[in-house]
This record gives structure tokens, sequence and C-alpha cells, in this order.
């Protein structure tokens, strides 16, 4: 779906008024007698949402009220989904919004659920299927609160949900780790982002053993993707480095995950696909940050000479890991990009993955599982983020002792913890081997995928992260 202003009234028949309350019905083209209808029903029922059928085209009428706490700016994120949902049921392809009297912030969330909700991933239906059903795809904004600096701003971080969302559902025999990072350094570099994608050879030289490790089963190279938006202003000296989970299919290895949990198991890239997303946004919005992206490519397989639970293996600030489970590859390939992070002397570092099912197990899927070390003040600030854009985060518990679980008998670490329960946590705790920043863990494997059509956030890729990462990135390059 596409945005754009407002311009000529032959543009569109549908419109959208989002109205604060009825003294606002005055300024509407209506009719009287509906103009009372909706006075009458409002007072009576309570009735907010209101649909006129106009033969062929619509007219609705959003009451909204005064509120504009979190929770209501995501109720406006839901009704925009609502009402983009109804008119593609009903074959339109195209609507006006005129918000008179609203508030900038409600008419972005209300744009954001409209635009999040319409949504569609069709590359692989065939066009007969595709000509069947109209979708909305144009949204026009008549509102003079919505300024043209709005319209680039949203439609580029709109667009950055998008391709992420993309990059995610695309089928595992469509995007191998090659294709994965050369679409990211396609897109990236149109952003405007410099992109490098360092292939088998050099992963060797730099002497990436997760990645190694991992990739021993497959049959296609790894790759080791960075995106860096470098503006020639920036506000702060040190930069930021994101490291995102790429793993563009786990098969869980050896330890082979049984039937009904490999199905989605596409959706393990997604940290990846998030970070990428996060710096297009940057770097199209020109965000005076900057920002580096880091992220570790593979599948992860049973092959012949696969990765088998015993190994022991050496990363690359020498400590030794013992695998236990193949199928905790993550953070084996995380620990390396956590390790090279360290040569950009980061003032943060953030990394986003599919990290754990026990994370989906604790939190279900709204809300993400955030630990942190030595970044309190950063991580009250990406929870404030993530209230404003509703991918909400928790913070968990990261105390010594969870530490103790991931010890080894015969190696510094093992790879998955001892004891039961927890795993989120000692996933954590075994990436804080590799880290020496103030560093923000986030476990997406709550959101990140959606079996079931959940509101605006869609069926299957929902970009989780995306819009988080660009809200807190945004605030902190003002806050310099
Ligand atoms: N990619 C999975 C985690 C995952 C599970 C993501 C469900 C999305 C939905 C990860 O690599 C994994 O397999 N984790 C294991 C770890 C275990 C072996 C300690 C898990 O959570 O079962
Ligand atoms: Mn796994
Ligand atoms: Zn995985």
């Amino acid at each position: 779906m596409k945005l754009h202003r407002f311009t000529s009234p032959q543009k569109s028949k549908n419109i959208i008024y989002l109205i604060k309350d009825t003294s606002v019905l005055d300024q509407l083209t209506l009719l009287d007698r509906e103009k009372e209808y909706i006075i009458f029903q409002k007072k009576e029922s309570d009735k907010n949402s209101f649909c006129f059928n106009r033969l062929g085209f619509y007219e609705m009428i959003e009451i909204v009220g005064e509120d504009s706490s979190y929770a209501d700016m995501e109720k406006l994120r839901k009704r925009g989904d609502r009402v983009s949902s109804f008119l593609t049921a009903e074959n339109q392809g195209s609507v006006v919004l005129k918000a008179p009297e609203m508030e900038i912030s409600s008419i972005l969330a209300f744009i954001e659920g409209i635009m999040l909700g319409g949504y569609h991933f069709l590359p692989y239906k065939t066009k007969d299927e595709k000509d069947k059903s109209i979708m909305l795809k144009d949204l026009f904004i008549d509102c003079v609160q919505f300024t043209d600096q709005h319209l680039e701003n949203f439609s580029n971080l709109m667009e950055a949900v998008y391709l992420t969302r993309d990059l995610v559902n695309e089928p595992p025999n469509k995007l191998d780790a090659a294709v994965f990072s050369k679409k990211m350094a396609r897109y990236g570099r149109e952003a405007g982002a410099w992109v490098d994608i360092y292939g088998k050879e050099k992963i060797i030289e730099l002497g990436m053993e997760g990645l190694l490790t991992v990739n021993k089963g497959s049959k296609t190279d790894p790759n080791f993707t960075v995106i860096e938006w470098k503006p020639s202003v920036v506000t702060q000296k040190q930069p930021i480095v994101l490291v995102g989970k790429g793993l563009v299919f786990d098969t869980g290895g050896i330890n082979l995950k049984p039937g009904n949990g490999l199905d989605t198991m596409k959706s393990d890239m997604a940290g990846g696909a998030a970070v990428f997303g996060t710096l297009y946004a940057l770097a199209r919005n020109k965000i005076p940050l900057h920002v580096i992206g880091l992220i570790p490519v593979t599948d992860n397989r049973p092959g012949e000479n696969a990765m088998v639970p015993g190994d022991v293996i050496s990363m690359g600030n020498g400590k030794t890991v013992e695998i236990i489970n193949t199928d905790a590859e993550g953070r084996l390939v995380l620990a390396d990009a956590l390790l090279f992070a360290r040569r950009f002397d980061p003032k943060l570092v953030i990394d986003v993955a599919t990290l754990t099912g026990a994370a989906v197990a604790a939190l279900g899927r709204f809300a993400i599982a955030g630990m942190q070390q030595d970044a309190d003040s950063y991580m009250k600030k990406l929870i404030e983020s993530s209230m404003r854009v509703y991918e909400r985060v928790v913070e968990l518990p990261f105390w010594d002792e969870y530490g103790k679980d991931i010890e080894s008998d015969i190696a510094n670490i093992r790879n998955i913890g001892k004891g039961k329960g927890a795993g989120t946590i000692t996933a954590g705790k075994f990436l804080a081997h590799f880290i020496e920043y103030p560093w923000i863990h986030l476990d997406i494997a709550t959101m990140a995928f959606m079996d079931g059509r959940e509101s605006y956030m869609g069926k299957g890729a929902t970009a989780a992260g995306v819009r988080l990462l660009y809200d807190f990135l945004e605030r902190e390059s003002v806050a310099g």
C-alpha cells in the first residue's frame, strides 16, 4: 500500500473521517439525518464506528475521543486495520483519510494500522488468483497536520517494514544465504547505506568458529553481512551496533526438530531481517546517527559433516564451547558477530534474534524478551520506545546464578543449560561471554512470525523489531 498526499477529489470515492467527537460532524459533508443518526447511536450505545454505503463505495466515520495513552494508540492501529481489512474485503482499491482537528500522533497510529494491516505477500500467487480481488493499495491523506516530512519519513518506515516482512516470508528454497545477503545489499545500497558481504574465506580468516560450525552440515556457504549507515553529520562519536540472527532455515541439525516445529523455521532469520529493515529506514530518513548492522547468515542442517552433540569448538576470544544440542545454533553464530562488534568501540550493542522456544512458552506472542548488561538506562529508553510502537519489551532477570547453568565439564561453557527452565535467560548468559560493552539482548522468537492473523501484525512475518529499533534510534539521535 502506498501513501499519498490528497490532491484531487477524483482520486478516491471512499472516505474515512477520523474525528474526536460528534461536535466535528458539522464540518463533514454528511446529510443532516446521518449526523443525527450518529449522535443518537453514540449516545444510546456508545457506538464509535459508522459506515455509510454510497452504492459502490463507502464513507466511514471513526470517533476516537481525547485519549492518548499507549493503549489508546494501539486501539487506533487496530481500528485502522479493521477499516483497511473491510475495504479490501469490499474490493476497494483506494481511500481518502480526513481527520479534522485530530492530533498528528493519533493520525499516524491510525494510518499505521491501515498500512500494516494492508500488507500481503503475493509473489507466489498466480496472476489469475491475484486478479480475482482488488486490494486497498492507495491511501490519500487529506489533513493539514500531516506534513510532507511526515509523508516522507512515515512512508519510508512502512516500506522498511514491508521489505523486512517480504524477506522473512520468502520460502527457504527461494531465499538461501546468498540470496538473503544479496537482497539486503541491493536494498541497503539503494537506501544509501554501505554494505559488504563477507564470504566463507573471509569468515575463516576472521576465525568465526560459531558460524563455520553451524554451517558444517550445509551445502550452501555462510556469509557475514555488514550494513553501515554513517551520515556526514552525526550527533554522537561512538556507533551503535545492531546484531541480527540470520538463520535462513533452522532444521535443528542432528538434533532435528520434530515435525510441527519445522514449518515456520524459515523465519529464523527474522532478527537479521529486522536489523536490515532498521538500517534501511535510518538511511532512507537520513537519521544523524552512526549505526552498524552485523548479520551472520547460514542454514542449520543435518548434513554428513554436520556438527554433533559433544563437539567442542574454540571461539574467537579463546573460549571453548561444548555443543550439547545442535538446535541451539543461534547463540553460536551470534557469538561471532558480538566478538566482531568489539572493533567498532560501540557505545551500545543490541542483538535481535529468534533465539528460544522458551521465550514463546513464557510470554506468548505479545512481548519481546529483553536482557541487558551495563545498559540499564538504555534499556529503560528502549522499553519506552517499545510501548510507543507496541512491540513491548519485558526485561528478564539476568542474575549471575543463571550463568552457572551453562558451565561445561570439559570446556568453558556448554551451548544449552544443564537444569530445566529459564532457557531464554541461559541463552542470554551464553551470549554474555562474548561482549565487552553496554549490551541489550532481544529474543523475538515470540513475535517474529504469527501462525494466525493478529490484527495489523498480520499472519506470517511481522517485522517485529524494526519499528521498535527505529523509534529508539531516532530518539537517540535527537538526545545527542
Ligand atoms: N530458532 C529456534 C528458536 C525458535 C523456536 C524460534 C520457536 C521461533 C519459534 C532456536 O534455534 C532453537 O531451536 N532453540 C532451541 C534451544 C534449545 C535446544 C536449548 C529451543 O528453543 O528449543
Ligand atoms: Mn535451533
Ligand atoms: Zn534457530
